[in-house]
This record gives C-alpha cells, structure tokens and sequence, in this order.
C-alpha cells in the first residue's frame, strides 16, 4: 500500500521462501500447477527440434504471436504460444533466436543438432492504465533504469510472473542484439530488423489460406516480413511443435485428469435430472453448471445435446428441442480446466430404459469401441485404432452409418495438434469415438472415452463414467453412484 509502513522482509527470504512452495522441496502450494521452468524446457526441445532446419553455423528465429483480442469475448490465448509460454497476455509476442554450430565434419549424425546458442525474448504490451480499468491489471513490460540499464520494478515482476526470469546471457545474443528475456511490444517490429538481419531461416506458422480468401493476419504479417527480408527462407514450426505437444508431461496429464472428473461428475448431474419435457438447453444446463462450479473456466467446445432426430447431427449444439421418452440422447462435453479440455460422449436413454432396437445399435458401438481401446498401445500407428473400429462396425453391417473418424488427439485444443501418421507412444492422449446414426429411425450412438497410452498398453481416463448399457440405465436411475460401471 503506497505509504503505509511495510514489514521489512528481506526479498531474498521470500524467495527461498516461495522456491519451497513452488515445488524444489516437493511441496508446491498448488499442486495443478505446472511448473514455470517445464515451460522453458519446451522452448528448448522446440529449439532443439528446429535446429535441423539450419544450415551448419546458420542462425534461426522462429516468432509466435498472441491470438487477437476481441471486445465481449473471453481471450483464449493461442495455444502454440501458451504452450511455450503458459501465458495468457494479449498482445504478447514470443520471439527464440537460436544458431547451429558450424562444427567439425562428420561430428554429428546427419539432421540432429543438438548444441548451439539459444535466447529468449517475450514482448510485452506496455502498461495501460486506461484500458485496464476495464480488462483489469496485466504485466507490462516495464523498461531499463536509467542510470544502471537494469530491468526497472515493472519489468521485474513481468520476468518473475512469466517464467522468463533469466538475466540474460553475456555470450548470447551477439552484441548491439536486444537483451531480452522481457522487451516491449512497441519495439519488436525494430527489433526483428536486426534478428532478422542476420538470420537464415524464418520459423513462423501461418495458415496459407485458399486463393480468392481475405488474407488472415498471420499470413498478411507473414507477407510483410518477406517483403522487408526477401531473401530469408521461411519454414513452418508447426510440425515441430505438435510432435512435441503430442506427448503430455506429468503436468499436462493431471489437467487433463481433473477436466475430465469434472466432465464426468456433469455427465452424472445430467442423467440423474433427465425427464420427459425437459429441454435440451436445461440439460446443457445443468452440465455446464458443474464445469463452471468445479473451476473449470468454460467448455472445451460448444456443448453437444442432441435428443432424438439430433443424436444423428454430429456437432449439433443449439439445444432447442424438448426431449421425450424413449428419445436417444447423445451428449458430447468437455469441460476446459485450466486451459485442457476434456471430451466425452455418452449416448443415454430418456426414461431411463434403452429400446431393444437401440440396445442392439448401441452394443454394437460399445463392442467397436473396446476393440478400437484394446488395440492401443505403444509402437500401433494412430490409424489403426480407426481401422479396429471401422472393422467392428463394418462386420455388423453398419459401416455406412459410421460418419467420421475415430479417435483424435486432445490437449490445450479438443482436437490437438500432434502427428496422426505416427506411432502411438507413452504420453499421448486421443479420444476413442465411434458412432452409428440411423437418421430415418432417429437412432444416433456415440460413445467417447479419452485414453491415455501408457508403456504397456492405455488407461482410459474416463472411466468414471459407465458405458455398459445396464450401468448406465442403474446410473441414470441414481443407482450404483460414483464409480459404478
Ligand atoms: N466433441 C467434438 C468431438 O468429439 O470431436
Ligand atoms: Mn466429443
Ligand atoms: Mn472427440
């Protein structure tokens, strides 16, 4: 409080202070967080990975920029760069600069680089105290005082809050380079002339687009960079990064866990209230209830509550109709906690009792499904956990009505990025998805579990919820209670 009396606690006690509660001795206050320095070392692996891209002794920068920020919606921010950064500040620019040691022949294997000088710079928008009466107070990115060059009080707290708390390094970057870690927005365009200057390949991601199509803003930025430096070659990290982002830390798997008990506690929510007469958007109701009375901040994807004729419409999301019983209900949620979303779809009766009819059907995505699951393990190639289901419900003669794929990575985004002509490996995590949609009978089916691969075979993370059929009709008459299946 400016001019109050404050205790006089040494800085330095307070940090040894908060390094025992942020997680060195074990005991981290929150144990959901993911520790700032996992997020520099996925800068570095990205770094790492990037590198074979250089020629020898050449340099690289590779840029990643904040998803735009739109008045009346809530700022997600890009998920590449909160995944590098785990930042979610508006206006932010995350900026490696990296080389490739020139190195004696024949030294290193062909296209593997591990050495070579690497830096970070993360660009901040300057504090707006305007604009923050109404979106409230952010990190700026402060500046240098005068007198010393050393970062001022605001661009401290930035370093300490971002994670991009290194003072920088002597030996690199080279001379008259910005220092860094934390910069100011107002100076990256400058700065990139001089990063840029000097490098050989450009990493930046931008999506081309189709001709005829309004230019996207990374690509019309893109554009820009090539015009000011026509002669760096331009390379997409994309692929890097999902292979990286493909396979889930420790820390990224218990988020995934607690989006997905919270997406199972709704799911139960919702079928223990499921009545004749009630509306679709009731329902959505009472799930997104849980989500966000759990903490999770808002639905993976827009909630899929589809009654009847809408079981057989695959992203249906408008909620309008009033269920009956004996109507099929498919319900496809997700809860976001904290950034990862869950995904996962029961397909119930309304009245509690599926018909024989649906009973057939459904036993029949069921069996695809604990096939497709029981193919998973590590060394399988993604696409053969479609093929297993496809199988399944081809041999019963459905095959026609199964309408999409099976399974797709899940992560920061519901549909992740990640390599889906890879090989399955320990730490991935896809959704197992298949589904029959009888449109003339109103018969739609889909089950979704989320499945982690382990290195003996795959857990299924959603397996607080039931799937058998019997349990499910139990659970929905507030039977077998939690756990049951
Ligand atoms: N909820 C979207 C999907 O299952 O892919
Ligand atoms: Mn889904
Ligand atoms: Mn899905």
């Amino acid at each position: 409080v400016p001019g109050g009396i404050r205790p006089a606690i040494p800085t330095a006690i307070l940090a040894v202070f908060a390094s025992l509660l942020s997680g060195e001795a074990g005991l981290r206050a929150d144990p959901l967080e993911v520790p700032r320095e996992e997020f520099r070392s996925r800068r570095i692996a990205l770094v790492s990975s990037l590198r074979a891209d250089l020629p020898e002794g050449g340099t690289g920068v590779a840029i990643f920029r904040s998803a735009p920020a739109a008045p009346f919606a809530t700022f997600r921010q890009d998920s590449d760069l909160y995944y590098l950064t785990g930042t979610e500040i508006p206006g932010s620019t995350l900026v490696l600069l990296f080389d490739r040691p020139a190195g004696a022949k024949g030294r290193k294997p062909a296209g593997k680089a591990s050495g070579g000088r690497f830096a970070e710079f993360f660009y901040l928008p300057e504090r707006d105290y305007r604009e923050e009466r109404w979106t409230g107070p952010r990190p700026g990115a402060g500046g240098l005082r005068p007198e010393t060059l050393e970062p001022d009080e605001e661009r401290n707290k930035a370093m300490q809050v971002t994670g991009f708390d290194r003072p920088p390094d002597p030996d690199y970057p080279p001379r008259n380079y910005p220092k860094g870690p934390v910069e100011r927005a107002s100076d990256l365009s400058a700065h990139l002339r001089i990063f840029l200057r000097g490098a050989d390949v450009l990493f930046f991601a931008a999506d081309p687009g189709s001709p005829g199509e309004a230019l996207s803003p990374a690509l019309a930025y893109l554009r820009d960079l090539r015009d000011r430096f026509p002669t760096i070659r331009v390379a997409d990290p994309s692929g890097a990064l999902a292979r990286l982002r493909m396979i889930k830390s420790p820390a990224e798997i218990a988020l995934l866990r607690k989006a997905i008990a919270i997406t199972c506690e709704a799911h139960r929510d919702a079928w223990s209230r499921i009545r004749s007469g009630m509306t679709e958007y009731q329902i959505q109701a009472v799930i997104e209830h849980r989500f966000l009375h759990e903490g999770a901040r808002r639905p993976g994807f827009p909630s899929i509550v589809g009654s009847g004729p809408n079981s057989c419409v695959l992203h249906y999301d408008a909620s309008a109709r009033t269920v009956e019983t004996g109507d099929l209900v498919v319900i496809d949620v997700g809860a976001e906690f904290r950034r990862y979303s869950a995904d996962v779809t029961r397909t119930v009766p309304v009245g509690g009792r599926f018909t024989e009819e649906q009973l057939k059907i459904y036993r029949i995505v069921l069996e695809a499904q604990r096939r497709a699951i029981a193919a998973i393990r590590p060394g399988v190639p993604f696409t053969e956990i479609h093929k297993v289901a496809r199988k399944a419900i081809e041999e019963a003669g459905y095959l026609a009505y199964f309408l999409h794929g099976t399974s797709h990575f899940l992560g920061l985004d519901v549909h992740d990025a990640g390599d889906t002509g890879a090989e399955l490996r320990a730490g991935m995590v896809l959704t197992v998805e298949p589904g029959i949609y009888l449109a003339e009978k109103s018969i739609g089916v889909r089950i979704e579990d989320d499945v982690l691969v382990t290195e003996r075979g795959a857990e299924i993370l959603s397996d607080c919820l039931p799937r058998d059929p019997a349990a499910v009709e139990m659970q929905m008459a507030g039977g077998l209670g939690a756990g049951g299946r």
